[in-house]
């Protein structure tokens, strides 16, 4: 059936004339990039120009991985939304391909993909603004090679949620025995966060199941990017609260924030019982909106590593906004962890230091670095991060009499208990402007832009040494 849809294919002159004229003023304007990288990551995805944020459709697809990022070229803040295109072999080596969505009447917001059938199927949501109000609704969009995109001729296939408001976007769509299902994240009318669970026979006409969660306390008035799946024999639903009150405890400090509820789910009924409350799912400044893929029963997490209310300097250089590392995602009891992809060690180059880095003492990184400390849970341990003229950027501390891990970013706090589960290893990853740690095996996760213009410096500013090995890491996506 969705094959008989893609049939209805539309490729309107106008849109391959505007994709046309948009990769054109990408090609014109990326020399500006080019010629300021001084915050260009090296392993991280961003826009070769303009503004990035939400990851999308993260799929696997004619035997490579894809990813969509909301992208708006022609500014550094977010403005009528395309959907850019980037494809992997490997989760970690990525290439940028042409625009896949460029908006018409609509803007192409958030949403996933399925393989039905032979073909690349999109679930976005197209958002109709004007003067006074806007709408959301849900649109279908194919691809047979996995690079040109044409949306489907009676968009929309879902267009109306009972007792909402207008906000109502961001499906996530996957398959289970012979149905298709979709979360899609919803503000109610009564101005609450909810996801709510359709299910169809084939991607056109969807059925309307269930609430299958709603904020009934201080989790906030929309809940955006929602993903619903099952991870180690539970189901976790994963959502992105907007306008969460509870910021008194060291938890929810960002503006936005990323979390998940655990329970059980009923395919019969479409009821999902709350067995875990929500917990946020990464401890840094700048984390907010994920993708999971699950592929060969490994499930892969991106995040926009960013928020609304984050400085971005590079919007100088002409670019704004980058994605996470792929990180691969477990659960143990009732906490999610969240390690890097293996594949992420192949960047590696000979190590630069391996040993005890004594007090006082100091490493320098070009740009790049990936840190494996051995903390000892029994000490304090204090590592100064440096940028350029020495400026200390972050300090990463593990608190022995309160068991906290601590990243402060120039006064700006983040903090969590750390029990470690797994291991008592840390792994910090450096690049030109982002600092991600991985304590344990994912156990703690922190995620924050950081600027050091230039090299990095490491300084132990523990009264002990430091059980420490430090590598480079290659560049592996476009400068
Ligand atoms: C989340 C979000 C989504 C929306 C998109 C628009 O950051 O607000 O809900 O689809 O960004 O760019």
């Amino acid at each position: 059936i969705v094959t008989a849809l893609a049939c209805e294919l539309r490729e309107t002159n106008e849109e391959i004339q505007s994709k046309r004229l948009v990769e054109e003023y990408i090609n014109k304007t990326r020399p500006v990039v080019l010629d300021n990288p001084r915050f260009r990551l090296h392993y991280h995805i961003a826009p070769p120009v303009g503004w990035m944020n939400d990851p999308a459709a993260f799929s696997y697809y004619k035997e490579n991985y894809h990813l969509f990022y909301q992208y708006y070229p022609f500014n550094t803040t977010t403005g009528n939304t395309h959907w850019g295109h980037v494809i992997s072999k490997d989760l970690v080596t990525w290439t940028q391909l042409p625009i896949a969505l460029i908006p018409e009447e609509e803007l192409c917001f958030s949403g996933s993909a399925i393989e039905v059938e032979g073909t690349l199927v999109l679930m976005y949501t197209a958002h109709k603004k004007n003067e006074y109000s806007f709408n959301e609704t849900q649109y279908l969009a194919f691809s047979n090679d996995g690079v040109v995109f044409n949306k489907y001729v009676k968009n929309p296939v879902i267009s109306f949620a009972n007792n909402n408001s207008l906000d109502f976007r961001d499906p996530k769509v996957w398959k289970y025995g012979a149905l298709f299902y979709v979360v899609i994240g919803s503000r109610s009318s009564d101005d609450k966060g909810r996801v709510l669970l359709y299910k169809s026979k084939d991607m056109e006409y969807w059925e309307y199941i269930s609430e299958i969660a709603k904020n009934n306390g201080d989790l906030g008035f929309m809940w955006e990017c929602p993903d619903f799946f099952e991870l180690n024999g539970r189901f976790v639903l994963l959502i992105s609260p907007q306008g969460l009150t509870n910021k008194t405890t060291d938890r929810y400090q960002n503006q936005y924030q990323v979390g998940y509820i655990i329970g059980t789910f009923d395919y019969a009924t479409g009821d999902f019982k709350e067995e875990v409350a929500f917990q946020e799912l990464d401890y840094g400044h700048d984390f907010y909106t994920t993708q999971t893929l699950e592929r060969k029963s490994i499930r892969y997490l991106i995040a926009w590593m960013g928020s609304w209310d984050a400085m971005f300097p590079e919007r100088e250089d002409g670019w704004a906004g980058a994605m996470t590392i792929t990180r691969q995602l477990t659960l143990n009891g009732d906490r999610i962890l969240m390690k890097p992809v293996q594949a992420i060690e192949n960047l590696r180059g000979p190590p630069i230091f391996d040993g005890y880095l004594e007090p006082d003492n100091i490493i320098s990184l070009n740009q790049t670095g990936e840190l494996i400390i051995t903390v000892n849970v029994t000490e304090d341990l204090i590592l100064n991060i440096r940028g350029e003229n020495d400026i200390s950027l972050i300090i990463l501390k593990f608190d022995m009499a309160t068991k906290k891990v601590v990243l402060d970013r120039n006064g700006e706090i983040r903090q969590g208990e750390w029990k470690p589960i797994l291991s008592t290893s840390w792994r910090v990853f450096l690049d030109a402007s982002s600092i991600e740690v991985f304590c344990g095996e994912g156990e703690m996760t922190f995620t924050s832009r950081v600027y050091p213009n230039g090299m990095w410096r490491v300084v132990n500013s523990s009264v002990k040494g430091v059980n420490l090995t430090a590598y480079s890491l290659n560049r592996s996506v476009p400068l």
